[in-house]
């Protein structure tokens, strides 16, 4: 526990640099995390250190291993992952219909490690509507949608906003947070559309992440910001929404169990 699922309206926005680089800061904060890739573009081990051509992933043993814990490898850091694998496109389609046709398999799959208590098992998923995100949203206790300050996430706000892009959850406070991905502040269009953003999204804006060469330098060389350049603008503002996210995820945990009497 908790559940918290990386999505966003369209792609190439930062959901899976953020949900690494969130991961580690949340491992630092002293929670354990468990990151789990639905992407078969397989990129988010790249960025915790596990190696190009480390094909090892969940993917093509899930339709047959019930309890996904059992697939997870575990980095350096300490955060465990399950990448998505290189597999074959059968197997990617297999699995694709197995959360579709399923209903119960993600939640059956994540059963052992959604019980350890503190864990938190974030899931970065492939962009827009997918059965993943499908599937996800059913069960996640949290969703974080990532948004760039471009007139491209203005335009899809209402929608996403309206809870059109959530199927099963209502997009109500509480279960869902925003990360305006890649500010810059030397941009006046970029500044103004930050400003809209934090306007329309109020208390729901996990916080803003400036545009920093380092993440993409970190990658390049398989390490998270974190360790890669500590002191960048970068490190600092995920830092700040991975605080801002334990908080959320202790106040609707209170509300949940407040609600339940
Ligand atoms: N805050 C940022 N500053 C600079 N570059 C970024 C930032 N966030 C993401 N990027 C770059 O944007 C590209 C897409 O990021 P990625 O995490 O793969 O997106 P997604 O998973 O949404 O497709 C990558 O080249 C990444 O390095
Ligand atoms: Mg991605």
């Amino acid at each position: 526990m908790p559940l918290i699922c990386v999505t966003s309206p369209k792609g190439g926005v930062g959901k899976t640099t953020l949900t690494a680089n969130l991961a580690y800061a949340l491992q630092r904060l002293g929670h354990p995390v468990v990151v789990i890739d639905f992407d078969v573009q397989n990129a988010l081990r790249l960025h915790l250190g596990i190696q190009l051509n480390d094909g090892r992933g969940y993917v093509a043993h899930a339709p047959h291993q019930l309890n996904w814990s059992r697939l997870s490898l575990t980095t350096q850091s300490g955060i465990r992952v399950l990448p998505y694998g290189d597999c074959s496109a059968e197997a990617s389609h297999l699995f694709e219909r197995h959360l579709r046709e399923s209903p119960n398999f993600l939640a059956e799959a994540l059963r052992d490690l959604l019980a350890v208590p503190g864990l938190m098992v974030l899931a970065d998923t492939p962009p827009g509507p997918t059965a993943a995100l499908d599937a996800l949203d059913r069960i996640a206790d949290f969703r974080i949608v990532v948004l760039l300050a471009d007139s491209g996430s203005v335009s899809q706000l209402p929608k996403v906003m309206q809870g059109g892009f959530f199927r099963h959850s209502r997009s109500g406070l509480g279960s869902v947070g925003y990360i305006i991905n890649q500010v810059d502040r030397r941009r006046r269009l970029n500044q103004d559309i930050t400003e809209f953003l934090r306007a329309r999204l109020g208390g729901q804006v996990l916080g803003m992440v400036h545009r920093d060469e380092a993440l993409a330098e970190a990658l390049a060389t398989q390490q998270t910001v974190f360790t890669f350049e500590p002191t960048t603008a970068a490190a600092h503002d995920i830092d700040q929404v991975a605080r801002r996210l334990v908080q959320q995820l202790e106040h609707s945990q209170a509300y949940r169990e407040a609600s339940q009497y």
